[in-house]
Formats: structure tokens, C-alpha cells, sequence
């Protein structure tokens, strides 16, 4: 991040299993951000989010910065960074206090806080975020806001996210060895859900499933903050894979075919669809390939992937917080049917989402080579570190306890690398 005449330059990076895309962009506030350099490149070196070879990566996140910095004539020496990957790790913890001088003080939230994040995290792993989700003073009804409110108890719930340090940890050093310093991480689900779900919807209580290509991202926020966050093992690769092995296909062709005809649901619009044997080289268009047949080996994954959400939301009884409405996004939304599916599953108002503006932040235009699925981690990651990173906290004090927590992050991942 560095500064300009008025306003900073920022760098998002979202390091992606299939691609990775970085943003250079001006930002004088978050409602008002141009996006003067684009680079993407498709990822090597990655599997399900996590970095495989650590040389390879650097080299394809250095091909996609320099692209962004070609575009934009600014050469960039830090960036906010995406992190993923099966390893992730949520949960909902307590903390709670005594109130030092009746009235709740920033050192209250400060220490309630501390308490609620001081349970034992299995070695190996480290708090990635900690986010309040309410407060309450002497047990009466929960408050979003408790700073200078009257009491001589205080709680507080959090959402924790931990992860597994050595994927933090190459993750920065692949930046490293690009040339790129790490001036923040924050979990993909919560950088597209900033780029993809409304104020109100934040607000109401709506979830979040980025489809992408190695890992799904889902979760849930209500009251402006995130409830609850899982990593799910199944996304687009297990999609072309499936078409590969049933069909006999080349996975690139197998890739080419899920994206040309790919569908998960016979209601879906199919009928402008080009003939299949058109998209296939002349190598396998002896083979008897029908829309339905392709249908009946994504359906299974597709459902698979919906019922391990379903899972979650039954076990942690999320559904009362999701009211508002399934938001999906990522590379695997563009599948065809997928939203049906997802809606008969989940029997709630369901869309596929992608970076917008909200009608109050008319300064914020969005380029249009940003507005698909696929770039909604991207941008969200760049509306992160916009609202000054940790994004998600209101009360100031929370902030800078934040900045402190991620500090001590950088603390242990640099102490480690
Ligand atoms: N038109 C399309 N139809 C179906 N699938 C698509 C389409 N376009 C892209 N995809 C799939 O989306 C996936 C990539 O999505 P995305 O770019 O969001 O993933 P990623 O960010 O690289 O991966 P991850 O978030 O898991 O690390 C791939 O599996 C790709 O085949
Ligand atoms: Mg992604």
C-alpha cells in the first residue's frame, strides 16, 4: 500500500487453485476505488488451495502481478492476499469479563475479547481471524455495540478461524520469492463475501458458497458479521474430473465440455446449447455424448456438495440465519443449474452472485472484465483491505486490537519461516 495524492494505492491478490488474479487499484475510500491494473494467470503450483511447490507458485503470482502492473504502470512491493484450503478451521467461542469501571471501556472489549480467544488450538494451527458476532452486559439481550454501556459483566461471542500455519506460511513466502510482501490474509469466503452480498443482506442473515476450483467456501452472516465459516473438500476439478473419467475424455477436454454443455439440473436453459459433438475434437466425436448423459454424472457431485452444506447447516442449526437468501459465486457458479439445484435443496431465494457496486457507492465502478463469479475473492479482497482490513468490526477499539491480533500473526509466521 502506498500513498498517493489523496489516497493509497492497494494490491489484492486472490491465489486460486486454478487461477491467480491480481488487482492494483486506487482507493480514496471504500466506497470510492478504481481498478487501474488487472493480471491474472493460471495458477501452478497449487492443489485444493494449498501451495504445492512453492516455486512454481511464485512464478505464476509474479506472471499475474506484472500483468496488473504493465496495466497500470505501478510497480507494487505488498499486497492483501487470499488464504483457503482444506485445513481451514471455524468455530464460535465465549469470552467473558468483569466490567473494570462499570461503564464498558475499550480495554473491556479489549480483554473480553482475549478471554474469548484463549482456548487451547491444536499445535500446528493459528487464529487467522477472531470476529465478534454479539456482546451482552449482566445476561441481559445481546448488543452489537457494548462500548460505554453500563454494566459489571461483560460476554462476548466470536466466530474463530484458525489455520494451519505451514499453508500461511508458504503462501507468504511464495509471495516472497515473487517479489510481493504480505500485508495481510483474510480467508477467501469473507473477501467474497464483501464483493458479492448486499449491506441488508449482511445485515438480515444470509450464506455464502464460493464454488471455486479446488475447495468450496461457504459462510453465513447476520447482523453484519460473519456466524459461521466452513472449507468444503469438493468444487470445479471434481466436476471435470468426473466428466473425464466417465466419458473417457482428456481432462482438458473433459474442462472445455463442462464449460461449453456442463449442467447439474434438466430445468436449466439448455435449448441454445451448440450440438456437443461441435465442441469435441474429431478424435472422440464417435462417442455417444448426450446432454442428459452429462447431467447424470454432475447431478451426483453437485448434490454431494450441497448436502455437505446441508450437514453443516442441520448440525450447527444454522438455517433460522439464512433467511435471507444463498448466494453463490466463484467459477463453479457458472455451471449450469446449480442455482435450481441449490434452491430445491436448500428451499431458500438463491442467486449467483458477482462483484457490484450497492447503489449507495455509485463512485465505485466496477470494470466489467471483473463482473463474473470468478473474480468475486479478488475484488472482495480488495474491498477488505479498502475498509482497512479486519473489515468486518465496527467498534474502534476492536480494530486496533485487530491490527494487533494480525500482527501477531505475521509474528508467528515470520518467526516460523
Ligand atoms: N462457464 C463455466 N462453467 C462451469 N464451470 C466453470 C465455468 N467457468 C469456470 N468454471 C470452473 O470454475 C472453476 C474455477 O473457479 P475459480 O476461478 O473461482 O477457482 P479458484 O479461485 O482458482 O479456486 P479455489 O478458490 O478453489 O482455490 C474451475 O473448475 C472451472 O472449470
Ligand atoms: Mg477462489
Amino acid at each position: 500500500m502506498s500513498a498517493t495524492q489523496s489516497g493509497k494505492i492497494m494490491t489484492a491478490i486472490d491465489i486460486g487453485t486454478t487461477k491467480i488474479c491480481a488487482l492494483i487499484a486506487h482507493v480514496e475510500s471504500p466506497g470510492k476505488i478504481e481498478v487501474l491494473g488487472i493480471g491474472h494467470h493460471p495458477s501452478k503450483g497449487l492443489k485444493r488451495g494449498i501451495v504445492v511447490d512453492i516455486k512454481t507458485a511464485a512464478e505464476s503470482i509474479r506472471s499475474a502481478v506484472s500483468k496488473a502492473e504493465e496495466e497500470s504502470g505501478i510497480k507494487i512491493a505488498e499486497a492483501t492476499v487470499g488464504l483457503s484450503g482444506a485445513h481451514i478451521q471455524s468455530f464460535n467461542a465465549r469470552g467473558c469479563v468483569p466490567i473494570k469501571y462499570q461503564d464498558v471501556d475499550e480495554n473491556d472489549i479489549e480483554r473480553v475479547l482475549e478471554s474469548a480467544k484463549n482456548i487451547p488450538i491444536p499445535e500446528g494451527r493459528e487464529i487467522l481471524h477472531v470476529i465478534p458476532q454479539y456482546f451482552r452486559i449482566d445476561g441481559q439481550e445481546t448488543v452489537q455495540e457494548s462500548l460505554g454501556m453500563h454494566g459489571s459483566r461483560l460476554e462476548a461471542q466470536v466466530h474463530i478461524v484458525t489455520g494451519a500455519i505451514w499453508s500461511a506460511q508458504n503462501i507468504i513466502r511464495a509471495c516472497e520469492l515473487a517479489g510481493i510482501t504480505t500485508n495481510d490474509i483474510v480467508l477467501e469466503q469473507i473477501a467474497s463475501a464483501e464483493a458479492v452480498l448486499s449491506a441488508s443482506e449482511r445485515e438480515l442473515g444470509s450464506a455464502i458458497i464460493d464454488i471455486g476450483g479446488g475447495t468450496s467456501d461457504f459462510a453465513i452472516y447476520k447482523n453484519g458479521r460473519v456466524i459461521h465459516s466452513k472449507v468444503i473438500p469438493v468444487a470445479g476439478t471434481h466436476f471435470t474430473h468426473d466428466l473425464a473419467l466417465c466419458l473417457n475424455l482428456p481432462i482438458g477436454i473433459a474442462k472445455e465440455l463442462k464449460h461449453s454443455h456442463g449442467s447439474v439440473s434438466s430445468t436449466a436453459k439448455l435449448d441454445a446449447l451448440k450440438p456437443i459433438q461441435e465442441v469435441l475434437p474429431p478424435k472422440y466425436q464417435s462417442q455417444e455424448i448426450d446432454l442428459f448423459k452429462i447431467i447424470e454424472i454432475l447431478n451426483p457431485r453437485a448434490t454431494e456438495l450441497f448436502e455437505f452444506v446441508q450437514d453443516e447447516i442441520i448440525q450447527y442449526k444454522l438455517a433460522p440465519l439464512m433467511r435471507s437468501g444463498l448466494v453463490l459465486t466463484g467459477g463453479g457458479s457458472l455451471l449450469r443449474g446449480v442455482e435450481t439445484l441449490a434452491q430445491d435443496m436448500f428451499n431458500i431465494p438463491t442467486r449467483v452472485g458477482m462483484p457490484h457496486a450497492d447503489n449507495e457507492e455509485i463512485e465505485r465502478i466496477v470494470p466489467r472484465l471483473l463482473k463474473t463469479p470468478i473474480y468475486s475473492t479478488a475484488y472482495g479482497i480488495l474491498l477488505f483491505s479498502a475498509r482497512g482490513g479486519r473489515g468486518e468490526l465496527s467498534e474502534g477499539s476492536s480494530k486496533s486490537l485487530f491490527s494487533r491480533v494480525f500482527k501477531k500473526m505475521k509474528d508467528w509466521i515470520y518467526d516460523f519461516l
